[in-house]
């Protein structure tokens, strides 16, 4: 392990949270590197489900050293609310989170904002949590970070120049007229508190962690498709959701990265809009969505369904450099009768083979190449062991492999830390 990074392989939602949650029994230091509170990792403890959107999934494992990296986007209060949450469950966090004081905060403007824009002709289904605002703020060199929150005067300051800012640019955004620099700070002033004692040179602390050869994962938040740069760009997020984000968002270098983790459903989700070449019509869909429980864990969104995008999931492989797979609810397939992939893309008659449309245009043109499996038709709930998979479940997976090239490690099939299928 030393530095493993764990990446969504498709849009999202693939279980991360509950990879990380597992591998963290195995690691001694857990850090988020991007994203910020759009995700949303169910994890099942003793039956109950706990919804994370900031914390490291490995924050239910006593002891672990868990880190926010610079890459995070935070909004205090729901930071708060959550660690509040955990610890009347009786887990004991903030003596063992580590927060970058790099990271930037997502102020309420950044909604406010957010919401006029997907209002409007040019809105992608976002969360509708600020999270594009508050990157473009960073990127503008305009963000607010946790480390600001000392300096009042300088705070207060840079928000009523970016709410002057904002107000020319959203004149129709009522609630931002009630807003100030110095009324933001005021709201803030008990978290800014709170959150001081945890920031910490994380960037620093991973590299001493590395060099002791202590075992330190790295956890994106969505998934490769909605990365900025490689995802279905509009329809993305605005981090650097795949494997290079991880080093980038938590400050140290690329080659510290041993090993990169992808995370893929058996089959395909998404949320929000964009290009979905293998979405299931509506009536298959349904069947999956109740099978799998696709429902947003932040908004409570109905999924999108579809079937495996080998091309999809092959450009994550090679985007990412993946060196294994983890293959998520396998069990929701457990039921169907035919199990169908796309395999490849068409276009204008020719097929694609290599290479991936760049862009949410030219992926919309695509028509998917299917190839049919049938269904194994019994449960794999309690399989615990790669040879009592059934042999069509086998077959599935070790095609996927092979189109892939990237050897599958474990398959889950439950929500719950224990169903896990480890290869040995
Ligand atoms: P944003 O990240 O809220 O700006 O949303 C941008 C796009 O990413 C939208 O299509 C969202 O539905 C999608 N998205 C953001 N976070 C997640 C996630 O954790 N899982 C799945 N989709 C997400």
């Amino acid at each position: 392990m030393p530095c493993t990074v764990v990446v969504g392989a498709q849009w999202g939602d693939e279980g991360k949270g509950k990879v990380v949650d597992a591998l963290s029994a195995d690691a001694d230091v857990i850090a988020r590197y991007q994203g910020g509170p759009n995700a949303g990792n169910s994890l099942v403890r003793g039956g109950e489900t706990l919804v994370l959107h900031l914390g490291p999934s490995g924050i239910l494992h006593p002891g672990k050293r868990c880190l926010i990296g610079n890459g995070v986007v935070v909004d205090l209060s729901r930071l708060r609310e959550e660690v509040k949450r955990l610890e009347s469950l009786g887990i004991e966090v903030r003596d063992r989170l580590g927060i970058s004081p790099a990271a930037h905060l997502i102020l309420p403007y950044h909604r406010v904002a957010e919401a006029v824009a997907e209002s409007g002709p040019a809105a992608i289904g976002t969360t509708g949590r600020g999270i594009g605002f508050a990157y473009r703020d960073k990127a503008a060199r305009t963000g607010l970070r946790l480390g600001d929150l000392s300096e009042s005067g300088a705070f207060v300051a840079a928000v009523d120049r970016n709410l002057a800012r904002l107000r020319r640019e959203f004149p129709e955004a009522e609630a931002l007229g009630g807003m100030s620099g110095a009324s933001l700070l005021e709201e803030l002033r008990d978290g800014a508190r709170w959150v001081q004692a945890m920031l910490c040179d994380i960037a620093a602390e991973l590299q001493v962690a590395l060099r002791r050869a202590r075992r330190v994962l790295l956890e994106g938040a969505q998934g490769t498709m909605l990365d900025l740069d490689h995802g279905t760009y509009p329809f993305v997020t605005s981090s650097s959701a795949s494997a290079a984000g991880a080093p980038l968002g938590v400050g140290i270098g690329p080659r510290a990265v041993d090993r990169v983790l992808g995370v893929t459903k058996a089959y395909t989700t998404r949320v929000g809009l964009g290009p979905f070449p293998s979405e299931m019509p509506e009536e298959s869909a349904e069947a999956l969505r109740e099978a799998g429980e696709e429902y947003g864990a932040t908004t409570g969104r109905p999924r999108r369904c579809g079937w495996l995008d080998l091309p999809a999931l092959r450009y994550a492989s090679r985007v990412n450099g993946l060196d294994a797979l983890v293959v998520t609810k396998l069990d929701v397939l457990d039921h169907f009768e035919e199990i169908r992939v796309a395999v490849d893309y068409e276009c204008g008659g020719q097929r694609l083979e290599a290479g991936f449309p760049s862009g949410a245009r030219a992926l919309e043109r695509v028509k998917p190449v299917w190839r049919s499996f049938p269904g194994w038709r019994e449960s794999t709930r309690d399989v615990r062991r790669w040879e009592d998979l059934p042999v069509r479940a086998r077959q599935y997976l070790e095609w996927i492999e092979l189109e892939c090239g990237v050897p599958i490690e474990s398959v889950s099939v439950g929500a719950e830390r224990e169903a896990e299928v480890r290869r040995r």
